[in-house]
């Protein structure tokens, strides 16, 4: 492919202008650089905007600012606030962190653990990236050390215990409240979001190859073993939609007891959208955004699809069939802007009683349906691991002069993603480290599975 570099030059600017330093070493990036900052604590790094910056030091073999990261979110759990009435929950890792001065005059960091973020939503996904990224790391580098360090390995068992802690489950999925990743506002993605079951199984997956095979980690390991695999069957089934299983659950019976119940959920095919009817070609499929009792949710959720194809949590026949449906419907998943978050936007009453009447969230807005560039780090994850390196040679195309030229906004309003998001940030550093990683990935399209922790389960999918 024939691009112009002068947008990635651009793009590695926006990344060196956003690291973040304490006591003279680099530990992380800031989520944007934005001088007239949307809200106060874009200024600190967070651990999932912090992904996509790692994989391009990683590319890059600038390897130590991602071990420093490692290691100082490892540390930063002990600055976990316990509520009264509550115990701590020591494998839960922090949302952002930050360098302050304290009163001598020295620096210090101080981690958010959602008690000071907007709605104190719980950052569920933080230690499921850490683990997989310790993992992208240590086979980038070679460093096979740092995972087996002592303190390396009690961070992976109180992360493993915590995560496969018994709660209130009739299912191998994991239940999380609320706006606990990416969508870390409410957004009626409560239960058993796709993109935390995506992450739970690539945080299940890289953990069982770190953990080391000791007498004392002998049950653990096993029940990783186990609950990644039904895990793995329960998401590949029930989560699944293409016109075979849109027609079986069209004609669902429903209000079946026992054990031979074949709509096992008690799925209402009156729950079915309208938007549905006529959207899935015969090639094309797609994983749900979210099932439990009674419920799915229907809506395609972008970033849960692609990192079930990357962590190869989907099936590779499955894994076509959504890189078939992104080409099928091209206008909307991809529009001016790629990606869209989610689709399709909720508006109405739906929109009032799902976001609590939340503004920024409006329809084809932000979370709520609109653009994010940062998701095409992903999509080009997906595309090239599926044998679709053109569709994400044609989305990087469409926007390699435009990113740039509109400052690297965070996020795009409308059904198409024409338009700069209303309160997007310039300057946000997962766009400009995406757009770098699907130019690295296309002309070097082998460098990603490196780090992909399905290789390692191939034999068995
Ligand atoms: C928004 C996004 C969240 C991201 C944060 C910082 O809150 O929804 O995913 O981590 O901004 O960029």
């Amino acid at each position: 492919m024939v691009v112009d570099n002068t947008p990635i030059t651009a793009a590695y600017q926006v990344l060196r202008d956003s690291i973040l330093y304490f006591r003279g070493e680099a530990i992380g990036t800031v989520a944007a650089r934005d001088p007239l900052l949307v809200a106060p604590n874009y200024d600190e790094c967070f651990v999932r905007d912090f992904v996509p910056s790692a994989l391009v030091f990683l590319l890059d073999g600038e390897y130590a600012i991602v071990r420093n990261f490692l290691v100082t979110v490892l540390k930063l759990r002990d600055q976990q606030q316990v509520m009264e009435g509550h115990q701590r929950a020591p494998g839960l890792m922090p949302a952002s962190f930050k360098v302050v001065i304290d009163e001598t005059g020295e620096e210090r960091l101080q981690a958010d653990f959602g008690d000071r973020a907007i709605g104190r939503v719980a950052p569920v996904d933080s230690a499921l990236w850490w683990m997989i990224l310790l993992r992208a790391y240590a086979i980038a580098s070679g460093d096979e050390a740092l995972p087996r360090r002592a303190d390396f390995q009690d961070g992976i068992r109180l992360t493993l215990n915590l995560y496969l802690k018994e709660s209130f489950e009739t299912s191998p999925a994991m239940l999380v409240p609320d706006a606990s990743f990416m969508i870390d506002r409410r957004m009626g993605v409560h239960g058993h979001p796709l993109e935390i079951q995506a992450l739970f199984y690539g945080m299940l997956v890289t953990a069982y190859d770190m953990l080391l095979p000791t007498p004392e980690n002998a049950a653990l390991r096993d029940m990783v073993l186990k609950r990644l695999r039904t895990l793995r069957s329960y998401v590949r089934i029930y989560y699944w939609l293409d016109l075979q299983r849109l027609n079986e659950i069209h004609r669902f019976k429903a209000e079946e007891f026992g054990y031979d119940a074949v709509n096992v959920l008690n799925i209402y095919p009156e729950s079915i959208p309208d938007w549905l009817d006529g959207w899935l070609g015969q090639e094309a499929g797609y994983l749900v955004g979210n099932v439990s009792s009674g419920r799915m949710d229907f809506r395609f959720f972008a970033f849960g699809n692609l990192l079930a194809i990357i962590f190869g949590l989907a099936t590779p026949g499955q894994g076509q069939r959504i890189m078939r449906l992104y080409e099928d419907r091209w206008d909307v998943l991809i529009g001016q802007m790629p990606l869209k978050i989610l689709y399709p936007a909720a508006s109405g009453k739906e929109w009032a009683f799902l976001t609590g009447n939340d503004p920024k969230n409006a329809p084809w807005s932000y979370h709520n349906g609109g653009n994010w560039p940062v998701l095409l780090w992903a999509f080009t994850g997906a595309a090239t691991l599926t044998g679709r390196a053109d569709l994400a040679e044609r989305a990087v195309a469409s926007v390699m002069e435009r990113l740039p030229r509109d400052q690297w906004a965070e996020y795009y309003d409308g059904k198409s993603g024409a338009l700069v998001g209303r309160r997007a940030n310039y300057h946000q550093t997962w766009s400009a480290a995406a757009l770098i990683i699907a130019h690295h990935l296309l002309e070097n399209p082998d460098a990603f599975i490196r780090f992909q922790p399905m290789m390692f389960f191939n034999a068995e999918a």
